[in-house]
């Protein structure tokens, strides 16, 4: 009798794919950890939902043996650096990232190297190569409280969105050596539309996320990470906002204040280009399907994973 030993990955999909994928987390002893700009099925079904330093301290808590990371590729690499014995599952790989890509390794190096006095202050977005090269990471929510740690006389290196490096130094009065890097999605937004906005609906506040250029953050009422976007929005007695980020988080909010109304900030042209087109990457089709076949897993060397994991830890010691 001929026995086929080779075990195929699953292609087909059960009717009840939320049903299904609660019964993956038993037998897995899964979690699901998804970020705000997720497809609202995916955050319904997420176990944990927060922003990039929510999701790494998640991620750095766990007692499941497998993360399945409903975001991009450096939050599921993330996971992998603080978790080298989970297995760690990104439902597509290609979810990448405008800005980590910005910054190429062999590049940053040299860039590195012209300035050997310099602190390297790297924002999260950005690959295990970089993070490995880095001194301290940082995210949307903590970088200015990092900043603010660092002895004035020591230079910085901040890499790579040069729109959250601005805002930093802003914000801290600090002179930092920006790498030039950004994200596609928060420069695409139309300042002249959102000026536009603010005029027929002068009760609304503007809330920006720090990834955005200096023309729109200076029209924003409120600038902040997505978790403190959303949690602005919850408590401030205004009923309605512009909201200059990705427009997933909006699911949160109008969940959380179901009586508020929120505006996307549009872009420029007539397009979706607000919508980040690596996030948008995942479904709950692939979700199940990653869980179903265990794979595609998240993998890099263990130099690469020790020397990102420093700096990771670094971060999480100076924000608690
Ligand atoms: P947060 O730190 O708000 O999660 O930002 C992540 C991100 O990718 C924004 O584009
Ligand atoms: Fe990267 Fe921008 Fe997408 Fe965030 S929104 S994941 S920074 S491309």
């Amino acid at each position: 009798m001929f026995t086929n030993t080779i075990s195929r990955p699953q292609r087909t999909l059960p009717l009840d794919l939320f049903a299904a994928i609660e019964n993956l987390k038993k037998e897995l002893n899964a979690v699901i950890l998804a970020h705000y700009y997720q497809d609202p099925d995916i955050q319904d079904i997420a176990d944990f939902i927060g922003d990039s330093l929510q999701l790494a301290r998640a991620a750095a808590q766990t007692n499941a043996d497998v993360i399945v990371f409903a975001g991009v590729h450096f939050m599921a690499e993330t996971a992998k650096i603080l978790n080298p014995d989970k297995l760690v599952l990104l439902p597509d790989l290609d979810a990448g990232c405008s800005l980590a890509d910005s910054c190429p390794a062999d590049q940053f190096a040299a860039f590195k190297a012209a300035h050997p006095d310099h602190l390297v202050i790297s924002y999260i977005n950005c690959s295990a190569e970089i993070k490995a090269m880095s001194d301290i990471i940082c995210t949307s929510s903590n970088a200015v409280k990092i900043v603010e740690q660092i002895p004035q006389h020591q230079q910085i290196i901040f890499a790579p969105d040069r729109n959250l490096g601005r805002y930093v130094m802003q914000q801290t009065g600090r002179d930092m050596v920006l790498w030039q890097g950004s994200c596609i999605v928060h420069e695409t937004f139309s300042e002249r539309k959102i000026v536009e906005l603010k005029t027929t609906h002068p009760q609304a506040e503007a809330i920006a996320h720090p990834e955005c250029e200096t023309s729109i953050l200076r029209h924003a009422n409120y600038i902040g990470s997505t978790a403190a976007l959303l949690n602005y929005s919850q408590h401030s007695p205004s009923q309605e906002f512009i909201v200059a980020t990705e427009p997933g988080i909006i699911h949160q909010m109008q969940k959380l204040a179901p009586n508020k109304q929120f505006i996307p900030a549009p872009p420029e042209n007539n397009c979706n280009c607000n919508e980040c087109p690596f996030m948008r990457l995942n479904t709950l089709e692939k979700l199940y399907l990653s869980m179903k076949n265990r794979t595609p897993e998240i993998t890099m060397s263990e130099e690469i994973r020790r020397a990102a994991l420093k700096p990771m830890q670094r971060m999480l010691e100076m924000s608690v």
